[in-house]
């Protein structure tokens, strides 16, 4: 499992998160629902080692990741995206996903010394993968387009894609459903639920409650930086807390 414990993390005067301590299952789609506002992606940021919590510590599968890279927790096997996909856009959508498994420091340098046969061989295994994989989320009719030249929706399944490329234990998901069209909603439900079942385990944010009641559990709240609430969709529903929270950030 992946594991926080206590971390907290503070822009300024403003704690993003406050003294956090959850553990996320493989064996699971967890969600991480809450207002805008309440520390989501800034947790997700402290997971993937993009921030480093000012108190705290992270472990994945009881190895601690608080001291490692993002590089490095991404190797370990914990793989993340972001709310706003960030494709390389100038170059096409299989180049990105090429590009991902280029991302070891050193893998260059190896490259340089392997001679001709073995170079071919693994980037002709690296091509062949990365078009399974654009198949496999319905991008494939798209693979020598440029990234920047697709919908928000496709954009969010060409990350999916990417972090696909290295096999990770663990996928945090940040807003998969955000700006993205039904039809293609049903195909990121549909290739997170088929990802899962090889035991690979998720943390979805999400502020779109259908999908985290189709494919989520358990569902953990968060407001003002704290966990408010953990447990099923039905638990939830009914914390007055949880009402209390999302009415507390209207305008
Ligand atoms: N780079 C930053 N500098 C200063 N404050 C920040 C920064 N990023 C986030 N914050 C603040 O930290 C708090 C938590 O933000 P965060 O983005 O983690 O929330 P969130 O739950 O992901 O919200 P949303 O649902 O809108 O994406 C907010 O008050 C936000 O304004
Ligand atoms: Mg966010």
């Amino acid at each position: 499992m992946l594991e926080a414990r206590h971390i907290s993390f503070g822009y300024d005067a403003l704690k993003a998160v406050d003294d956090v301590s959850l553990a996320f299952a493989f064996d699971r789609i967890t969600a991480l629902i809450g207002p805008n506002g309440a520390g989501k992606t800034t947790l997700f940021n402290l997971l993937a080692g993009a921030l480093k919590p000012q108190s705290g510590e992270i472990l994945l599968a009881g190895e601690a990741l608080t001291p490692l890279p993002p590089h490095a927790i991404f190797q370990r096997g914990l793989a993340r995206t972001f709310q706003i996909p960030r494709p390389f856009g100038q170059l096409s959508v299989l180049e990105n996903l090429l590009v991902a498994a280029d991302e070891t420091p050193g893998e260059r340098f190896y490259d340089g010394w392997l001679r001709g046969g073995a170079v071919k061989r693994r980037e002709r295994q690296l091509t062949e993968r990365a078009r399974e994989l654009l198949d496999f989320v319905t991008l494939d009719h798209l693979a020598d387009e440029p990234a920047r030249t697709l919908s928000g929706g496709q954009q969010k399944l060409l990350e999916l894609a990417r972090i696909l490329m290295k096999e990770p234990r663990m996928i945090l998901l940040d807003e998969p459903a955000a700006g993205v069209n039904p039809a293609l909603l049903q195909v990121i439900v549909e290739r997170i639920e088929k990802i899962h079942a090889r035991g690979i385990g998720f943390v979805i944010i999400e502020h779109n409650i259908d999908l985290v009641t189709r494919i989520c559990d358990p569902i953990v709240v968060m407001a003002e930086g704290r966990v408010l609430v953990e447990g099923s969709a039905e638990t939830v529903r009914n914390d007055p807390r949880v009402i209390d929270a999302y009415l507390g950030d209207a305008p």
